[in-house]
């Protein structure tokens, strides 16, 4: 079966798919950004979760129940800070998708939602970040047959722009 790929304008919360992946930071206890919108959905039993996962390395990703999101899943991710782009962190990003396609596998998940991990407030540039998104989906499709959905969701229609040019130039 065919892999279905959809880049989105959107609220990532609002989607019902196997699970939505939060772009967290190292403590899992919230914050702004698609961070605080999921939890915000979620309700108070998320949170109660994270916190005795106690916590989550950078580049690394936990699961969660989704709770009163439509979502079955949260998977937590945390990726790097954008510093210049010399210290790892395309790495780290690339690190931190691999592991929500490898955590989905483990759970069986079919269908997966990204935000744009690391270009709000942790400042990646998007068009750089983009390329590691979309590559790590196109290697988790050749490796994790289950897969049949995977959704990138921007909020902004400026970003989606990005991610609908990156995917035509990457031929996803
Ligand atoms: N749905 C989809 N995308 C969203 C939503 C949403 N509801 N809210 C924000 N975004 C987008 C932002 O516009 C940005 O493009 O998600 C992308 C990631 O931005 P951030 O949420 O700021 O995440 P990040 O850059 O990885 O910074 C993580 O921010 O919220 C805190 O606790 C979080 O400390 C951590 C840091």
């Amino acid at each position: 079966m065919s892999v279905i790929i959809q880049i989105i304008q959107g609220d990532i919360t609002a989607l019902s798919v196997d699970a939505i992946v939060n772009a967290a930071n190292n403590t899992l206890l919230g914050g702004g950004g698609v961070d605080g919108a999921i939890h915000l959905v979620a309700g108070p039993e998320l949170l109660q979760e994270c916190a005795a996962l106690q916590g989550c390395d950078t580049g690394d990703a936990r699961i969660t129940g989704g709770y009163k999101l439509p979502a079955k899943h949260v998977i937590h991710t945390v990726g790097p800070v954008w510093q210049d782009g010399r210290h790892g962190e395309p790495d780290l990003l690339a690190s931190a998708y691999h592991r929500c396609f490898e955590i989905a596998h483990q759970h069986n998940l079919k269908s997966i939602a990204f935000p744009a991990v690391s270009s709000g407030v942790y400042g990646y540039p998007m068009r750089e970040s983009v390329v590691i998104a979309l590559s790590s989906a196109k290697e988790a499709i050749s490796m994790y047959q289950e897969l049949e959905r995977i959704i990138f969701v921007q909020f902004s229609e400026a970003a989606q722009q990005i991610y609908l040019e990156a995917a035509s130039r990457l031929g996803v």
